[in-house]
């Protein structure tokens, strides 16, 4: 019985540690961050190959999640600017007893307890051609666990900014964003900041844009042959991809369809998240993940929504029923 005390005891001062743990949080970096947000804020040297905001090359998010929580925000973020997801996954995964934080002999709390420790990774994860990496981690023991390091030292950030975020119970980003842009020794590294599991995709745009990884000033606009056409678009993760793609012009070949529309491929696939919608004049549709609807009648079918020229039904059908046409799509 005297055992059992003593066991749950030694759980509940641990539980305490990591609570205090939460409260050495450093809110102060958070306001720093969105007076500037392109500052850099550690020795590294700024490069000036990327600038913030400029998304003309790859986004990554690259997330290591033990059990699922920063992998989740990933995935949103990944939507919302979208993305690439990887992994950044260990050579030998963690169990749960591994991540026990109330056990000091668990694999995950010696490991954090030894600032040399450098877990493997499983396989290598290429950033190549990236311009902009969201780089995602859990807080364990206050900092970045040791398989991050392992990941920055293995690459070189030259020519990226990199954007550090986390998740924990309720510590802060302290300072493990610093070491780790610290350990990787070159890249653009921005402040990095923390989220609840639970953050709403609003907050994540806010900070996005405040970041730089989407720039806001720009519109995404869509020309029927060389005719403009006034669009409201969505705001969702289909989108956010399709601008990605749009930055550098995107130039699709439409073919009459049905009497009522027109379908072009992309040569990419876009997040989607279809709904049986029944379309009027004007729709403008993701089908099949991979090719753009222009409606000028109306179908009922199973599509994401990607925005609605605001013309009327006369001029849409006067500039799609009269044969194949091409449309080009530029982000600027
Ligand atoms: C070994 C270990 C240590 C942890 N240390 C902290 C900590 O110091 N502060 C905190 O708020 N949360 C701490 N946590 C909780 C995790 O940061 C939190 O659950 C996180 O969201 C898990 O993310 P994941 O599901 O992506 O692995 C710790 C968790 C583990 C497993």
């Amino acid at each position: 019985m005297k055992k059992i005390i003593s066991i749950i005891a030694v759980i509940c001062s641990l539980c305490i540690a990591l609570a205090a743990c939460g409260q050495t949080a450093t809110p102060e970096k958070t306001a720093k961050n969105s007076e500037n947000p392109a500052v850099t804020q550690n020795g590294t040297k700024p490069d000036d190959h990327a600038e913030p905001g400029d998304l003309s090359g790859n986004v990554i998010v690259a997330v290591f999640s033990a059990t699922g929580t920063t992998k989740g925000v990933a995935e949103k973020i990944a939507a919302l600017t979208g993305a690439e997801l990887k992994e950044i996954v260990p050579a030998v995964p963690y169990t749960s007893a591994d991540l026990n934080y109330g056990n000091s002999g668990s694999r995950a709390t010696k490991e954090q307890n030894d600032a040399d420790v450098r877990p493997q990774l499983a396989g290598d994860i290429s950033i190549e051609g990236c311009r902009v990496l969201y780089l995602g981690y859990p807080i364990w023991w206050g900092e970045a666990p040791r398989i991050m390091s392992t990941f920055v030292e293995s690459h070189d950030f030259t020519g990226i900014t990199v954007i550090p975020f986390c998740t924990s119970g309720s510590s802060d980003i302290g300072s493990s964003d610093d070491t780790l842009a610290a350990q990787a020794g070159s890249g653009n590294w921005l402040q990095g900041k923390r989220f609840p599991g639970s953050v709403k995709e609003d907050e994540l745009r806010e900070w996005i844009t405040e970041t730089g990884g989407i720039d806001m000033e720009k519109t995404l606009k869509l020309y029927i042959g060389d005719a403009e056409i006034p669009v409201e678009w969505e705001d969702n993760g289909s989108v956010n991809a399709l601008k990605k793609l749009a930055e550098k012009t995107l130039a699709v070949q439409m073919s009459m369809y049905g009497g009522f529309e027109q379908v072009g491929a992309l040569g990419s696939t876009l997040p989607r998240d279809d709904r049986q919608t029944t379309t009027e004049a004007g729709d403008i549709v993701l089908y099949s993940g991979n090719q753009i609807v222009i409606f000028y009648g109306s179908n009922s079918w199973s599509y994401t929504r990607l925005g609605h020229a605001s013309l009327s039904e006369q001029e849409m059908t006067e500039l799609l029923s009269h044969g194949d046409v091409n449309i080009t799509l530029k982000f600027e």
